[in-house]
């Protein structure tokens, strides 16, 4: 079985620069999606014909999709889905003639795999496959004809049909399965002698029944996996249907979604039992979440692995942290990458970690910054605690032992080095080494002058 996916389009409706396909559903471009179902289906060969800024596309696949094979094929202009079709014929002369060739749409991306295994399990040598839907708009869409015994006979695309033909409800919804041979030899006799000068690749379906071949109709269950894309309402409607998808998905699966509908997942989430997440979160990249773990309402967590009963309250921001057990994050945390928290560490609110990693039990309650930090085990950061990594010009790492205490409001100046047990009184500036079980008072001595008149006004 071998795919092509027609990806050629501008997209004028849009208003990108962006290629049609690039344009994101779930944060993965429109074409990855249909990507991912072709190869789900096993498909041996992928051939992705491209035309507007195709170097974009290209590029992209290159980046992302490296492990897939995907072969690409320019249509520099678009004369029609038939004509995109055959343009990836080269690419296929190897292709035995029973082999089947499944046609799939770049702006298509809701397409489920099963739907196109059922399609291609219905398809042979003799057998054409297509998938139409019965819709109670069909303007615009390729109408499904039938003989009186109700066999497939053609497909009429709605600028060439006549008054009668527009009342059919049965459309086309573009994605079909054909017999490789056959269909290299219609492809050479689609002729563009029709309303739009184009050619098209529904006309392969009258050749077929002339060819005595029959015309297998799928009819979706599913209104929803046809759906193309044309403009940004359309985007932000599919955006919709793929999030409730995936939001009824979790459902299924055990996680306690306050609001399934106020959930986005943008990327490849791992779910332990008993997750529980509150409205308004947003997953990106890849992120695991442990057994009993609990997200407050209005939280974006980003490629992240949070352990089991962590808790995430409401308002953090989380970006390429490991969090481990037992930890409390939040509410309104913000964790950077290069985060590595061990087990029951306290993060608590406006508090900013960057590259730092916090040993057991550790805890930053409130208003600080730690960035470039190697914390140990019990220590106790007070609020207003700043790391102050960078000269200017260079970041610097700080190191804080077990058992230390920071006083509130403390300024540590990197390469910071306090030792085990040390105590820093709050208000210090802290510029040099902290031995063990040292206290260090980095600031000036406090002095009251009696008396004292306040300023008058002049
Ligand atoms: C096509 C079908 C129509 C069907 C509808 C479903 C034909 C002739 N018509 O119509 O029966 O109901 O889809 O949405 O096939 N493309 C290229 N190169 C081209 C032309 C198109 O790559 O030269 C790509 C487009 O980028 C798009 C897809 O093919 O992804 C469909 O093209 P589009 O112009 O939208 O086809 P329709 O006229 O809507
Ligand atoms: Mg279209």
């Amino acid at each position: 079985m071998e795919v092509v996916i027609l990806a050629a389009g501008k997209g004028t409706r849009m208003n990108s620069t962006l290629p049609k396909v690039l344009h994101q559903i779930g944060g993965k471009p429109m074409l990855a999606h249909v990507i991912e179902a072709a190869k789900e289906l096993g498909s041996e060969q992928i051939h992705v014909v491209v035309g507007f800024e195709a170097d974009k596309i290209t590029a992209y696949c290159a980046e992302n999709l490296a492990d897939t094979k995907l072969s690409f094929v320019a249509q520099t202009e678009q004369l029609g889905t038939g004509h995109a079709v055959q343009q990836a014929l080269p690419g296929m002369q190897n292709t035995a003639d029973d082999e089947v060739v499944l046609i799939l749409y770049g702006d298509v991306p809701l397409i489920q795999s099963h739907t196109l295994a059922a399609l291609i399990e219905s398809t042979n040598e003799n057998t054409v496959s297509i998938l139409t839907a019965i819709t109670e708009d069909p303007t615009g869409l390729g109408r499904i004809l039938r003989d009186e015994t109700n066999q497939v006979v053609a497909i009429v695309e709605e600028k060439d049909a006549n008054q009668q033909q527009r009342q059919i409800k049965e459309i086309n919804t573009g994605i079909m399965a054909l017999p490789a041979g056959k269909l290299k030899t219609w492809l050479g006799n689609l002729s563009n002698n029709n309303k739009q000068n184009e050619y098209y690749l529904t006309d392969v379906i009258a050749m077929a029944v002339a060819d005595g071949c029959s015309v297998v109709p799928q009819i979706l269950v599913d209104e929803i996996e046809a759906l193309g894309v044309n403009d940004k309402i359309q985007l932000a409607l599919l955006e919709r249907y793929f999030q409730n998808r995936v939001a009824g998905y979790l459902l299924q699966i055990g996680v306690t979604l306050r609001d399934p509908n106020r959930i986005d997942i943008r990327g490849d989430i791992e779910f332990g039992k008993d997750v529980e997440i509150d409205i308004n979160c947003v997953f990106e990249g890849k992120v695991t979440l442990g057994n009993g773990v609990s997200i407050g309402a209005n939280c974006v967590i980003k490629n992240s692995i949070i352990d089991d009963n962590v808790q995430i309250l409401p308002g953090c921001n989380i970006d390429g942290a490991i969090i481990s057990k037992g930890c409390v994050i939040g509410p309104t945390a913000r964790l950077r990458p290069g985060t590595n928290l061990s087990q029951d560490v306290k993060i608590g609110n406006f508090v900013e970690t960057k590259n730092a990693h916090f040993g057991k039990g550790s805890k930053a309650n409130h208003l600080s910054y730690i960035g470039d930090a190697e914390i140990g085990e019990g220590v106790n950061i007070g609020a207003g605690t700043i790391f102050c990594n960078y000269d200017g010009v260079n970041k610097h790492k700080s190191t804080v032992g077990n058992n230390v205490f920071i006083g509130s409001n403390s300024v540590l100046v990197a390469p910071a080095i306090i030792e085990d047990d040390a105590f820093i009184a709050a208000g210090s500036n802290i510029t040099a080494k902290v031995q063990t079980g040292q206290l260090a008072v980095g600031r000036a001595k406090q002095r009251n002058i009696d008396g004292w008149k306040r300023p008058k006004k002049k």
